[in-house]
C-alpha cells in the first residue's frame, strides 16, 4: 500500500463475566468457555496515528492520558508479534498510539479488556484503509469485528468480549453452535426483558495492584487438582445460564453467577502456590447482599473477578431502592467510598 498516514479512533468497553474464563492452554486457547455482559461506560478511548517509515521493524510510542507510558510498552511489543503474522502491515509503520480511560486508573478496573480491544479494532480500521481489494467477504461487519475479536484475544483473553454486546460467549461449548475459542460471538439465544438494561456497580474495595497478574492465575491451573472438574462445571453453568436468559428466572440467574464468582475464587485458594484475593471488606459487601435479599424480594447479586472488587449486579426495575442500600450499607467498605455505576452496554463504537 502507498497510503502515507493516517489517524483512527475507537472507544471499547470494559465487560464483566458471568461464567468465568480461568485457565487457557497454548495461543490464548481458553480452557472452558465464558460469557460476559458488556458494560457501557467503562470504556478506553484509542486513537493510533500511523506514519509510513523505510526501515522494517515494530516502532511505536504510548501516550496514557497525555503523557508517554513506558510501562506498558513491552505488553504492545508481545501483543505486535504475536499477531503480525495476521497484519503484515505492522513492521512499515511507526504507530503512535493515544490512550484514556473513563474510569479512573489505580481504581482496579482490569483495563486489559477495554485497552486491548481498542488498539485491535483500531489496527482494523488501519488495516481497512490500506487495503484497496479486499473481497466482500473480508470487508463485512462481521468479518471486522470476528476478526477484531480474535487479535483482542491475543492481547488479552477477556478483550476479546469487549467488541460487541450485550452479552458474549467465547469459547467452543454445546449450547451455541456458532461459539469459538479462536474469538467472542454474540450470544445468539433469548434473552428476557428482565435483562434488559442491567445494572452493574461497581464497588472498589482495593484500588490498589491487582496482587496475582491474570497471567500468573491462568497458569495456576495447570496441574491444578479441581481442574478438570472446573472446567466441565462452566460448560455446565453455561447451558444452564443460556436457558436462564431466555426464561428470565433471575433466582436461578442469582445462583450461577454468585457460584461461579466464588468457583473463580475458590481455584485461586486451592492451587499451588494459593492466594487470597478478597478483602475483609469483599465479605462484608456479600454477606450484606445476602442480608438485603433475605428481608426483600430484591434479585441483587454479586459477582467478582480475579480481585477484591465486587460487581453489584441488579434489574434496572430496581435501579432506585439498591442505589439506596448501596450508599447506606456497602460504600463504606469501599476505598475512599468510591463506586462506579455502569450497565449492560452494546459495545465497541469507533469516534
Ligand atoms: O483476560 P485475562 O487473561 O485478564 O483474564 C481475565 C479473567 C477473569 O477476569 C478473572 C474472568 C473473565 O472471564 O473475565
Amino acid at each position: 500500500s502507498n497510503i502515507e498516514n493516517g489517524s483512527v479512533k475507537w472507544a471499547s468497553p470494559s465487560n464483566i463475566a458471568l461464567v468465568k474464563y480461568w485457565g487457557k492452554k497454548k495461543h490464548q486457547i481458553p480452557e472452558n468457555p465464558s460469557i460476559s455482559f458488556t458494560l457501557s461506560d467503562c470504556k478506553t478511548i484509542t486513537e493510533i496515528t500511523y506514519t509510513k517509515k523505510q526501515e522494517k521493524g515494530f516502532s511505536f510510542d504510548i501516550y496514557f492520558e497525555g503523557e508517554k507510558h513506558e510501562a506498558f510498552k513491552p505488553k504492545i511489543q508481545t501483543f505486535f508479534e504475536r499477531i503480525e503474522i495476521y497484519m503484515p502491515f505492522l513492521k512499515d509503520y511507526h504507530f503512535k498510539i493515544e490512550t484514556s480511560n473513563t474510569f479512573p486508573h489505580s481504581s482496579g478496573i482490569a483495563s486489559s479488556a477495554s485497552g486491548m480491544s481498542a488498539i485491535a479494532l483500531c489496527l482494523m480500521s488501519i488495516e481497512n484503509k490500506l487495503s484497496v481489494n479486499k473481497s466482500d467477504s473480508e470487508a463485512s461487519q462481521d468479518y471486522f469485528n470476528q476478526k477484531a475479536s480474535f487479535l483482542a484475544r491475543l492481547g488479552s483473553g477477556s478483550a476479546c468480549r469487549s467488541i460487541e454486546g450485550e452479552l458474549v460467549v467465547w469459547g467452543k461449548n454445546e449450547s451455541m453452535v456458532d461459539s469459538s475459542d479462536l474469538y467472542g460471538v454474540k450470544f445468539e439465544g433469548d434473552v428476557h426483558a428482565n435483562f434488559n438494561n442491567y445494572q452493574d456497580t461497581i464497588l472498589l474495595v482495593d484500588k490498589g495492584e491487582k496482587q496475582v497478574s491474570s497471567t500468573v492465575g491462568h497458569q495456576l491451573m495447570y496441574g491444578h487438582p479441581f481442574a478438570q472438574e472446573r472446567f466441565g462445571q462452566a460448560h455446565v453453568n453455561l447451558a444452564k445460564l443460556k436457558a436462564i436468559l431466555a426464561s428470565g428466572d433471575l433466582n436461578e440467574f442469582i445462583k450461577i453467577v454468585e457460584s461461579e464468582a466464588l468457583t473463580l475464587h475458590a481455584m485461586m485458594m486451592t492451587s499451588m502456590p494459593y492466594f487470597i484475593l478478597m478483602k475483609p471488606n469483599t465479605l462484608e459487601i456479600i454477606n450484606k447482599i445476602w442480608a438485603f435479599r433475605e428481608k426483600t424480594d430484591s434479585k441483587v447479586c454479586f459477582t467478582l473477578d480475579a480481585g477484591a472488587n465486587v460487581h453489584v449486579l441488579y434489574p434496572e426495575n430496581e435501579k432506585e431502592t439498591v442505589l439506596e442500600f448501596i450508599k447506606k450499607d456497602l460504600t463504606k467498605y469501599c476505598q475512599n467510598e468510591h463506586f462506579i455505576c455502569d450497565q449492560i452496554g452494546q459495545g465497541a463504537n469507533q469516534i
